[in-house]
């Protein structure tokens, strides 16, 4: 399909060329999933042995199809989704996020509703971390933004939701910097290295904690999980609860900064709809749906068939993987009416930014709660901020978009 000059754009042939690998799709991943989306909506890539889907009815169907399975090892030899996860002693051993039946409705259950109570009744204290954390950036000049706002909000909710001891702190951030690169497919044997000895002390440190919680309850999710573990109601084993986690330190601080970096980003570079926002600032609930439809952080997940059968439309086989582009879906003109302008204002269909059915993001409510209230609240504080001429150094993780660093003038 031609565009307003008539040029046809190209049409990428793999998965690899819409991800943040190639310097094209990190700086702008849209035109590329654009293409895919008018010409080729289910594309088989048999480099990287993965089928993938473009428009958001294919992908809302296929992340909400109950008979589809997550785990790695269930797909083909040489997938993508093979080489995402490493071989360690034991590559079963796995959180929620990549956990099937009848294990998921098991495990997630009890742990969300540990979550959401805690994440509800701590409503305050995670905004005050908001607040202090906005409250103790630059007051002039230049700062980044991302190292002194984005970065550290979320790993210090996550900190105080676990009931991470104030002295340990720092570690705390450590070890979760380490373990992030396990989002990264593309490691440096010394970056696996800090991987491996990260999620060690991790682990270490979580069954001290959840030791130490089980002599003494605490007011925090650790207490909560040996609690309802004792009493039947979580039905997990030490480890089950250590690795899961770990998982809401992998799976919420990068995302959530992200969502945090993009969004100001977005705005700074929107000055009409940081005016809408700073005029009505309860359009910053608005504010962060639209953030996370126009630059979802995470920009596809993936599904496994357990047999033989067509998706969207196209026969499939048992064990191919099926990567479902969310950046994408969220931006299908056939759903969103000018879905190419960020605009807060707009009553919009639901995005699709968290995934969907069984594995729907479990950390939804507390990204969305951080995020708006630094959208309220930085904004308030800086009245006058605005983006110095800089390159925005987009990150380089495959199916993920986040800014590495923004600078922003006081
Ligand atoms: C803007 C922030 C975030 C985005 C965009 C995001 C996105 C996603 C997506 C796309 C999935 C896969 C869903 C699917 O395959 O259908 C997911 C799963 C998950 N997320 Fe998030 N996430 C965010 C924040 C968080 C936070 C704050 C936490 C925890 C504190 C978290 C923990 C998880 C976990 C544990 C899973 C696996 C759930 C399961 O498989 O049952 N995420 N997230």
């Amino acid at each position: 399909m031609a565009d307003d000059q008539g040029i046809t754009p190209h049409v990428p042939q793999s998965i690899i060329e819409v991800t943040a690998f190639m310097p094209e799709a990190r700086r702008d991943p849209h035109p590329a999933l654009q293409a895919l989306r008018e010409s080729c909506p289910v594309m088989r890539d048999e480099m990287a042995k993965t089928w993938f889907l473009t428009r958001y009815g294919d992908v809302r169907e296929t992340v909400n199809d109950r008979n589809f399975v997550r785990h790695p090892l269930n797909s083909e030899e040489g997938s993508i989704s093979r080489q995402l996860i490493e071989d360690g002693e034991n590559p079963r051993r796995t959180s929620i996020l990549f956990l099937d039946e009848p294990d998921h409705s098991r495990v997630r259950p009890p742990l969300a509703k540990a979550f959401y109570t805690r994440i509800n009744k701590m409503k305050a204290e995670i905004e005050a971390i908001v607040d202090d954390t906005i409250n103790a950036a630059p007051t002039s000049g230049v700062f980044d933004l991302m190292a002194e706002i984005a970065v550290p909000i979320p790993v210090l909710v996550i900190a105080r939701i676990l009931g991470v001891d104030e002295h340990r702190l720092p570690e705390f951030r450590q070890w979760s910097e380490d373990v992030i690169l396990s989002l990264n497919p593309v490691r440096t044997p010394e970056e696996t290295a800090r991987m491996e000895s990260g999620g060690i002390a991790l682990d270490t440190y979580f069954r001290e904690l959840m030791e130490a919680r089980r002599a003494i309850p605490g007011d925090d999710l650790i207490s909560d999980m040996v609690q309802l573990q004792a009493s039947g109601d979580a039905p997990l084993t030490d480890d089950e609860i250590m690795i899961n986690l770990g998982a809401l330190l992998v799976g919420g601080n990068l995302t959530t900064t992200d969502l945090i970096g993009n969004g100001v980003w977005l705005f700074l570079t929107h000055a009409d709809q940081l005016a809408a926002l700073k005029a009505e600032p309860s359009l910053a609930s608005q504010a962060v749906e639209e953030v996370l439809r126009y630059e979802a952080p995470v920009s596809a997940t993936s599904r496994i068939l357990e047999k033989d059968r067509p998706v969207a439309g196209c026969p499939m086989k048992e064990h191919q993987v099926v990567f479902c582009s969310l950046a994408s879906a969220n931006r299908d003109a056939d759903i969103f009416e000018a879905a190419g302008e960020f605009d807060i204002t707009k009553k919009r269909a639901s995005h699709i930014a968290f995934g969907g059915g069984p594995h729907i993001c479990i950390g939804a409510p507390l990204a969305r709660m951080e995020a708006r209230r630094v959208y309220q609240k930085l904004f308030e504080r800086y009245p006058n901020l605005t983006l110095p001429e800089q390159d925005i150094p987009w990150r380089a993780l495959p199916f993920f978009r986040g800014i590495e660093r923004l600078d922003v003038a006081v």
